[in-house]
């Protein structure tokens, strides 16, 4: 069991940094991507307030599978370029979107779910899995999640 000491009144940069740093407290030295993946999604909805889906779709052989989460069952298999995990893996870019329900193609795979973030993993310049959070509210992820993510993103790229 781990225990982390989360102060979710801190400024959101304080708490990423803290987020990257148990990330890589639990998965330094770990060869096992799917155990470390597992970890860093608990990790996520543990440290991050009004979330309610966090985790990982990995590339494999040209589409992006469901991979260790937290929150609701969730969609398997999105093909490139479809929904907002799709955009991000086709792209190589953060997709940061206010309203699900503005998105063309938005995949609902939970109804609640009105804002998402999706941030590319790379490894050598290539997308080899997203990570992605989803909020039953509006607007709930800035440009210093995306910055946050995206550091737990470079953090993570040969470690799952
Ligand atoms: N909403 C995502 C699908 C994945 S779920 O949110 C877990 C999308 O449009 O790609």
């Amino acid at each position: 069991m781990y225990e982390f000491a989360i102060d979710t009144a801190a400024p959101k940069a304080e708490l990423y940094r803290e987020l990257v740093r148990s990330a890589d407290a639990l998965t330094a030295g770990e060869p096992d991507g799917v155990a470390n993946m597992a970890n860093v999604a608990a990790l996520l909805w543990e440290y991050l307030p009004d979330v309610n889906w966090t985790g990982f779709y990995r590339m494999v052989a040209g589409e992006l599978v469901l991979g260790p989460f937290q929150g609701k069952a969730a969609c398997i298999r999105i093909a490139l370029g479809e929904g907002v995990c799709g955009a991000a893996a086709a792209s190589g870019e953060t997709q940061l979107i206010a309203d699900v329900h503005s998105f063309p193609g938005h995949i609902a795979c939970d109804a609640n779910s009105a804002s998402e973030l999706v941030v590319p993993v790379k490894r050598d310049g290539q997308v080899i899995a997203v990570i992605d959070l989803d909020s039953p509210s509006l607007m709930r992820f800035d440009e210093d999640d995306a910055e946050g993510i995206e550091a737990l993103a470079a953090l993570l790229a040969d470690r799952i």
